[in-house]
């Protein structure tokens, strides 16, 4: 019987809490595991930045990445290796460098889900080009944006077609309001969208490969108390769909993580955002929710790594749009495409893997939760956000809310939290 290791790498920026979380954790669990003949152990280490050549080995089964959307030099060593040594990475760097939220609000359309009324129009300027006022001239038509947004209909929001954390987002109300956001959006190629409004529930769910968290989140309040600890806001029938939506996006995209925004209005969910490969995993953000997040992307991480699970290159979207075409109600539609989401991250051998290999994870878990290593994970990403003043009522609020999460976590032991198709 040989002892192998498989390493886990995490790809790095800002990140200060939960890689010390997901450190710590997997020192306390200590794991060797028997698979195929062999004594499997573990270790993580974080990726550095530096010259490679491509024809170098990996060192890692399988990195969390948190870097492919902004830093192309760890993307680009990333993409190499995959390519090269066959490394599984989440999520997929092509993926994320191609499919933006323009295509995500496209692909799931073509799927039925009801993603509001959202055209795109040519930018207000232009980034010179040599090529550029010959095509403008011959081929850009006027426009009078008035009419789109009649068509479109107010109230309407006006953002990047490739998006994210709020920028460049407006309300828009009327035809004076549209012109002074079109205006003033620059180089920025946006979308008009129709705005879901009113809507009664506005919630997040976070998908690590099977494993889906659905939050109820306040867009309006601020940055540290947007995710809400509120419990049973949705009917177990609302969840599903939640799941089955988040579960879609991701396979459909090969994201393994990602979050999907959904507001409800007249009982129907609108997802509004979905294209968010790589969400935000910080405590001061996701407080009570953080545990469950640095939990699934261990699961998930040890899944990967040590049935060497392999990474799908390509994204092959046929049988999705071959079920969309089938007739059926989007209901009977929306539970196919799960169906296949759970082939695609191999619900059943995940649960099955986590059942006989991490029995004990939960309350490794829980137990790291309330030490001082933990409190100081928390108090690191703090001080590196708030100013010196707040620091400690901070550091205080998240821990609280974290210790409340291992109050409610005995109860919820044994919750869902892959879904079913
Ligand atoms: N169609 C819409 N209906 C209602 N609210 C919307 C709509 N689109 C955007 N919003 C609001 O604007 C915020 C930012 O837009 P979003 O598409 O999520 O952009 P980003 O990718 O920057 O997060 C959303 O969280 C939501 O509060
Ligand atoms: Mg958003």
């Amino acid at each position: 019987m040989a002892e192998v290791v498989r390493r886990i790498g995490l790809s790095l920026g800002a990140d200060l809490c939960w890689p010390i979380c997901f450190e710590k954790i997997l020192e306390r669990l200590d794991l060797a595991l028997p698979l195929d003949g062999d004594t499997v152990r573990f270790e993580v280490e974080r990726v550095t930045i530096e010259p490679f050549d491509l024809a170098q080995p990996v060192r890692y089964d399988v990195v969390l990445d948190r870097l492919t959307h902004w830093y192309h030099t760890s993307r680009e060593w990333i993409k190499k290796a995959v390519v090269m040594n066959d490394l599984y990475v989440f999520n997929n760097p092509w993926s994320i460098q191609a499919n933006e939220k323009h295509t995500s609000y496209a692909a799931m359309m073509r799927l039925g889900f009801p993603v509001p009324d959202t055209w795109l129009l040519p930018p207000k300027e232009y980034e010179p080009a040599a090529d550029l006022q010959v095509t403008l001239d011959r081929y850009a038509r006027l426009f009078d944006l008035g009419e789109v947004g009649e068509k479109v209909g107010y109230p309407l929001f006006i953002k990047p077609f490739d998006g994210g954390a709020w920028v460049g987002v407006s309300k828009i109300a009327d035809r004076a309001e549209l012109q002074k956001a079109y205006d003033a959006s620059g180089r920025r190629i946006m979308h008009l969208q129709k705005a879901v409004d009113p809507f009664d529930l506005f919630v997040r769910a976070v998908g690590v490969g099977p494993q889906v968290h659905v939050m109820k989140y306040d867009p309006g309040a601020p940055l540290h108390d947007r995710y809400k600890v509120e419990f049973d806001f949705v009917s177990a029938e609302e969840w599903q769909t939640l799941a089955n939506y988040c579960l879609t996006i991701n396979a459909f995209f090969g994201w393994d993580f990602n979050s999907c925004e959904s507001l409800r209005q007249d009982g129907v969910f609108h997802p509004i955002d979905f294209a968010n490969a790589c969400p935000d995993s910080q405590v001061t953000s996701l407080h009570y929710h953080f545990p469950w997040l640095v939990k699934a992307k261990l699961k998930w991480a040890l899944f990967v790594a040590a049935t060497r699970r392999r990474m799908r290159k390509n994204l092959d979207w046929e049988p999705f749009f071959d079920l969309a075409t089938s007739g059926a109600p989007f209901r009977d539609r929306l539970a196919g495409y799960a169906r296949l989401a759970h082939e695609r991250f191999e619900s059943d051998r995940f649960v099955e893997f986590c059942g006989r290999h991490l029995p004990h994870i939960d309350e490794v878990v829980w137990e790291f939760f309330g030490t001082p290593e933990a409190k100081r994970a928390v108090r690191l990403k703090v001080e590196a956000l708030f100013p010196a003043h707040e620091v400690e009522s901070f550091t205080e609020h998240f821990w609280g809310l974290i210790q409340f999460w291992r109050k409610t976590e005995s109860d919820f032991l044994s919750r869902r939290d892959v879904p079913q198709p």
